[in-house]
């Protein structure tokens, strides 16, 4: 995510908001930029790369200005460039956003039709525009942006400056995190909380919809249609180290909890729902070119290799393509069959590890058509592919996946959907219900979130286990995977994942009384079958632990514990599914005294063989 700094005061701005903008390095970003007002003038500097970059040009061309507004970049639209580096400026208007703005297409669109020049590729800059020309026409600051805030949709926290207004710096809020914060006789707004701790721990948060506008006397909050709202001052608590976290104990828990925010900007902007469609704006593939698809060789490694495993469900049963799964460690030295008709897609949270960048030669080598899902614009994953599709997760800071891995299955059924309109596969109708559900998905994984006390109680009563079992059929069977290498890679537990039906021929003589099995058993077309399988682990003394989202069996199955889930479609139960799994295996390692977000011998990303 990006980060946002905002200052009005009687110090210089550009030294704080660097500063400050120092304090959110810890969110990722590729670009940073500064703009400060100053007797009628702006000033904007902007660079990419590290903040170090944006410090040598404020010491070799300072700013002045004691009001002002900083940036650091995680690229969702616009590759990292100094041109797309925020801020964003058109007429007397400076604006910093975080967020994805979804109807950017359409608006910039009617800003060309009145001959607005645009500099950069980002969505942000939009916004600007739209609030440089109301106010270019006489419509007061505030009113202006109030009113842009009713032309765009998505996500976003936006900040902006007004060349002929040194009074006052207006923001707004929506589903992306911003906060004031109140000093003596200098006020300040920032993305998060860290930011602010050097000088000040009193703290107004602003909620979805509203509209800030922050002078040197203080605030005035306002809903969307204009009415005043009392927001009380909160004092902060916390240490520069929790506030980092967001107030939670890891990263891994952070990020556990973004993830209905992180699917929801995955999908954003993507979907036109009325004609049963998916936009995916980094990927061309003509109708022709999909209707000659062969094959997608999926290739990942290790949680990203689970989510392919998923992908290819969605890809044979929503789309009518053939696909298999490799790992890049593998693929890259066997000859797969490969040709013009066949696609590569990589799947890589970090878009630098080395087995599965590997695959681009082969592929090549083969004249395929190159494509990844990647939550880093312009890494090299991405750099080599022919197109790409970028998860919207934000920066992933804890080793161990998890917004990373929904998100790429979240872009995975997207993909799978795009597919299936372009080869016709897929009728409007049934897409439509697919792209409904996905939007419901949210929601599902918020209510999933809700069994966090259930499952910390279930990682007690699990804790001194020495090996697990996960068990999935079908399309949850990667899922069964997943939760295995999440609890062996943060709790130096063993665990291992296997499908259901495969009990009898082996697994099953591992079970006693002190091998908790994790079964996945939604109500799906395995059920029977699945809740047969458990009981031949519970006549064994085995101690079943039961994912379920059938609320009225649950009762009846006999185990140590159920779990239940609400009820998601088909294709999304998998997401559904891993949430508890990330949860169990985060509560395990916590309660063992493990380094959650660090674990030994692990690294972020594997950018070697
Ligand atoms: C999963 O929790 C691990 N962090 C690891 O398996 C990871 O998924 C794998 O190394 C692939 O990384 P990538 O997605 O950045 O390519």
């Amino acid at each position: 995510m990006c980060g946002i700094v905002g200052y009005i005061g009687h110090r210089q701005a550009a030294p704080l908001i660097l500063e400050s903008l120092r304090k959110l390095e810890y969110r990722g970003y590729d670009s940073a930029g500064i703009a400060a007002l100053h007797d009628g003038q702006v000033t904007v500097r902007r660079a990419e790369g590290k903040l170090k970059n944006l410090s040598t040009m404020l010491l070799r061309e300072p700013m002045t200005g004691s009001i002002g507004i900083g940036h650091t970049r995680w690229a969702t639209h616009g590759r990292p460039s100094e041109n797309n580096a925020h801020p964003h400026r058109a007429g007397d208007i400076v604006v910093v956003h975080n967020g994805i703005i979804e109807n950017y297409l359409e608006l910039k669109r009617q800003l060309l039709k009145r001959g607005t020049h645009f500099s950069s590729e980002t969505d942000s800059e939009i916004v600007a525009h739209l609030v440089a020309e109301k106010v270019a026409k006489g419509v007061d600051f505030l009113a202006a942006v109030q009113r842009t805030l009713r032309e765009i949709r998505g996500s976003y926290a936006l900040l902006f400056l007004n060349r002929r207004d040194p009074t006052r710096m207006i923001v707004a809020k929506n589903s992306t995190p911003i906060v004031i914060g109140s000093g003596e006789g200098e006020m300040f707004i920032a993305s998060d909380i860290p930011a602010l701790l050097d000088h000040t721990r009193k703290v107004a948060f602003l909620e979805d919809g509203e509209i800030a506008e922050v002078t040197l006397g203080g605030y005035r909050i306002f809903d969307g249609k204009g009415k005043p709202i009392k927001r009380p001052v909160k004092q902060i608590t916390w240490d520069a180290v929790a506030a980092q976290k967001g107030g939670y104990a890891h990263f891994m828990l952070k990020e556990i909890h973004d993830q209905p925010r992180a699917l929801a900007d995955t999908f954003r902007g993507r979907i036109a729902f009325k004609d049963g469609n998916v936009a995916l704006e980094d990927i061309k593939l003509t109708v022709n070119a999909v209707k000659q698809i062969k094959r997608i060789h999926l290739v990942a490694c290790g949680t990203a290799w689970h989510a392919c495993l998923v992908g290819k469900f969605l890809f044979e049963e929503i789309a009518g393509i053939p696909a298999e799964v490799d790992y890049g460690s593998e693929f890259r030295y066997r000859s797969p069959l490969m040709d013009p008709k066949s696609i590569l897609l990589m799947v890589s949270q970090s878009g630098e590890t080395a087995d599965t960048l590997a695959a681009t030669d082969i592929a090549r080598a083969k004249k395929a058509k190159i494509l990844s899902i990647c939550n880093v614009i312009d890494a090299s994953i991405p750099r080599k592919s022919d197109g790409v599709l970028y998860t919207h997760a934000g920066p992933e800071i804890s080793v161990a996946s998890t917004k990373a891995f929904t998100t790429q299955l979240t872009a995975l059924y997207l993909l799978a959907v795009a597919l299936g309109r372009k080869n016709g596969k897929l009728k409007a109708l049934e897409a439509r219900k697919l792209l409904r559900d996905l939007m419901h998905l949210p929601h599902w994984i918020e209510e999933a979130l809700k069994l966090e006390g259930e499952v910390k109680t279930l990682a007690r009563d699990l804790l001194h286990s020495r090996d697990f079992l996960y068990l999935g059929r079908g399309i949850n069977y990667p899922i069964a995977l997943e939760g295995a290498l999440k609890l062996k890679e943060i709790s130096y537990i063993h665990a291992e994942g296997y499908p259901a039906g495969e009990m009898k021929h082996g697994p099953i003589a591992l079970i006693d009384e002190k091998l908790p099995v994790v079964v996945l058993a939604p109500r799906d077309r395995y059920f029977e079958k699945t809740i047969s399988n458990l009981k031949e682990v519970e006549s064994r003394g085995g101690k079943v632990v039961v994912i379920t989202d059938d609320a009225k069996t649950a009762a009846e199955i006999p185990a140590f514990r159920v779990l239940t889930l609400p009820k998601a479609s088909h294709y999304l139960t998998p997401i559904v599914m891993t949430i508890p799994l990330q949860m169990l295996a985060y509560y395990i390692a916590v309660l063992g005294g493990k380094d959650v977000d660090q674990p030994r011998n692990l690294a972020k990303s594997v950018t070697v063989e």
